[in-house]
């Protein structure tokens, strides 16, 4: 049985519909089932969270694979929690959902908490594999508020360009690897198939839901300002304004194969994915 955390959330619900659609025994670990939605009715649900390990024994208990999320706290702290969980089960392979910046971007904030967590979950004595994506096509998420109310989006990117990445392509490559052999002490980084500015995929987003949007681009003041408005952690703040200055000189453009190879087929669009999500925006 496959072990899924992270499943209210982008990657990990893709995950959990996939392994379900292939017919795998799967079970979601969260930590408020409501929040599963109709994802619930289909899976065996268990309650736990990953910052409070006292919950993480009955939740691994019995599986054999896992797939790790760890997200909105201490990340090594939730990936070392979970791996000696899965450990004590005698999970024999886990899948970590990581960062390109482990690779890319080693010393600034994310990339440290990334390659941390990563260094958890090799020392637990488990097989792993690592999937390294760079910047998720969901992220464009966070411009609904600011589209949907002034048309516009504000970011302090200039025309700095990344590879946005289906949140489906990155769960078919965990999938794959949780399902087939072959992928034990790998580390996979992953990209989208093109190259794009905050401003083209502002327009392609526009041109999805029939109204011109602007892109301003803003100074790193003015975007902290609106984080902190946002009721962002400063600590995560700071994380993402030195993740956007490396985006700014180039850092997040580079190309990646390994979507294709894997998976025997191109890497989805960003217009692929917009098109399941463009309600999202109007
Ligand atoms: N966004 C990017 O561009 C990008 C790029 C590379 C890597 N990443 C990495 O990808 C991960 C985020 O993936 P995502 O976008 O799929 O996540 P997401 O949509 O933000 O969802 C986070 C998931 O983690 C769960 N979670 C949070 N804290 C938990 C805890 N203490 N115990 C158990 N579950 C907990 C949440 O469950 P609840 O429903 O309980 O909140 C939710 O299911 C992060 O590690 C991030 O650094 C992101």
């Amino acid at each position: 049985m496959i072990l899924v955390t992270g499943a209210t959330g982008n990657v990990g619900g893709a995950v959990l519909e996939q392994l379900v659609e292939a017919g795998q025994p799967v079970r979601a670990l969260v930590r408020d089932p409501a929040r599963l939605g109709e994802r619930g009715g289909k899976v065996a649900v268990v309650q736990g969270d990953l910052s409070k390990p006292e919950t993480l024994d009955a939740a691994f208990a019995g599986a054999d694979r896992a797939f790790l999320v760890c997200a909105g706290g201490d990340l090594p702290e939730l990936a070392g929690n979970a791996a000696g969980a899965a450990k004590k089960a005698g999970v024999k392979h886990i899948v970590l959902l990581s960062s390109s910046s482990v690779v890319s971007a080693p010393d600034i904030q994310i990339g440290r908490w990334h390659r941390e967590a990563e260094a958890r979950v090799k020392s637990s004595g488990v097989s792993w594999t690592m999937i390294q994506p760079g910047g998720f096509a969901s992220n464009t998420l966070q411009w609904a508020g600011s589209i949907k109310a002034q048309g516009a989006v504000f970011q302090p990117l200039g025309d700095a360009k990344t590879r946005p990445i289906d949140e489906r392509d990155i769960a078919a490559v965990a999938v794959k690897a949780l399902t087939s052999a072959g992928h034990e002490g790998k580390e996979y980084v992953l990209a989208g198939p093109e190259a794009l500015s905050a401003a083209e995929q502002v327009a392609k987003i526009g041109a999805a839901i029939g109204r011109p949007l602007r892109y301003v681009d803003v100074s790193e003041d003015a975007a902290r300002e609106q984080m902190t408005k946002a009721g962002l952690p400063e600590v995560f703040i700071r994380a993402v304004l030195e993740a956007f200055a490396l985006i700014r000189v180039g850092n997040g453009e580079e190309p990646s194969p390994t979507v294709e190879e894997l998976l025997g087929r191109r890497a989805r669009t960003f217009d692929e994915w917009l098109e399941r999500h463009v309600e999202a925006f109007r």
